[in-house]
């Protein structure tokens, strides 16, 4: 018998379960999701049980069932919201299960092991008509919003290049299933390239054509490429370069450069730096950030999945992504070669 305050308290709360208990999940998306108003984790899954009761110790979770099959939780009427972040073999059967019985999906990067298979989620989340948001957070890092909006705003004048790095050193990640390293969506480029990328399509827009070097295998045991140089030339004339690795220190910054100006911006600093031609003369000005910095741009991705605000990528962009990285592959096959979209 659940007594009057913990019926209302089902009622007014969303019911959140997170399928794929892992690094992702222990790191970032369980302690984001704890601090999302209205957000309550009624479930925890993974195939490997003792991940989910790992979570379910680590965050006090005791009213919070532990599962080990997406299957135990689709005819769960009190859990709305499903998060995955299981490695992206998986993603297309769970999104599209999930789809297809009525929850609201928050899929990790990359969408999918393949273009097609992301269409085939395209497909479920339309024939169900359903909600889809995809875990490509920095669109919701104050300092990246900051440049976004800026540019919107005419601020650095035509924008003619974008420069992003996002450079990591994957070895300390402590992965779960090491799936990072395996030609099942692994490698640098398939694996944490796709952030990059959806900033540049957010940025910039429109894609046309891309180009990609693979850099040599710096761990002669990789199976996966570890580095990699992708060339986007987007429909508007503008150029964006990202450089992704994982054989470096953390930094995830940009530079833009525009007829006007220049702007720069990385992930964890409360301001970006600025030169605008002609009214700030050429002195570099910090301009602050709108939201807090140090709120993680998880949290605020999680919260509009969960308050259904929909301002992230859309379920097309990752598809578009897929399609990019699809492309990057076979331009580095082609040494460099551009493969037009
Ligand atoms: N947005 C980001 O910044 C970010 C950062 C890191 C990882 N990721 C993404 O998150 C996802 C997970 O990465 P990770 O590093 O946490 O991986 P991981 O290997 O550490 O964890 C994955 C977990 O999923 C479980 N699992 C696998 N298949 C399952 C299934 N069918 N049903 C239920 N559980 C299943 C595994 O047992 C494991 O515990 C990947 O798509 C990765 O690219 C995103």
């Amino acid at each position: 018998m659940i007594d009057e305050l913990d019926r209302l308290k089902l009622l007014n709360e969303t019911g959140v379960a997170v399928i794929g208990c892992g690094a992702v999940a222990k790191l970032y998306l369980v302690p984001a999701l704890l601090r999302v108003p209205g957000a309550e984790i009624r479930a925890l899954i993974d195939t490997d049980l003792r991940q989910a009761e790992q979570v379910q110790n680590m965050f006090r979770l005791s009213s919070a069932k532990t599962l080990k099959s997406i299957d135990d939780i689709l005819r769960d009427e009190q859990v709305t919201h499903l998060v995955v972040a299981t490695p992206p073999k998986s993603h297309a059967e769970l999104c599209i299960k999930a789809l297809e019985s009525g929850k609201k999906v928050y899929c990790e990067k990359p969408l999918a092991l393949s273009a097609a298979e992301g269409r085939l989620i395209l497909d479920a989340m339309k024939r169900s008509a359903g909600q889809l948001s995809i875990g490509f957070n920095y669109r919701f890092a104050a300092q990246f919003k900051k440049v976004k909006d800026l540019i919107d705003k005419g601020f650095a004048g035509k924008i003619l290049s974008l420069s992003v790095f996002f450079l990591t050193n994957a070895s300390p990640w402590p992965t779960e299933t090491g799936f990072q390293f395996t030609k099942e969506g692994g490698g640098a480029l398939f694996e944490t390239g796709p952030h990059p990328i959806d900033i540049a399509l957010w940025l910039l827009g429109q894609v046309k054509s891309v180009s990609c070097i693979l850099q040599e295998k710096m761990d002669s045991n990789a199976l996966v490429e570890d580095s990699a140089l992708v060339f986007l030339r987007h429909s508007s004339g503008s150029t964006s370069v990202i450089h992704v690795s994982w054989h470096s220190a953390n930094y995830f910054g940009m530079t833009v450069v525009g007829s006007n100006g220049v702007m720069q911006a990385e992930r964890g600093l409360d301001k970006i730096r600025a030169l605008e031609f002609g009214v700030v003369g050429r002195n570099w000005v910090l301009l602050p950030v709108q939201s807090p910095a140090n709120t993680s741009s998880y949290q605020h991705s999680l919260h509009d999945f969960v308050k259904g605000t929909c301002r992230g990528a859309t379920p097309e962009e990752a598809v578009r992504n897929l399609e990019l990285v699809e492309a990057a592959f076979d331009s580095a096959r082609s040494d460099g070669r551009w493969i037009n979209l």
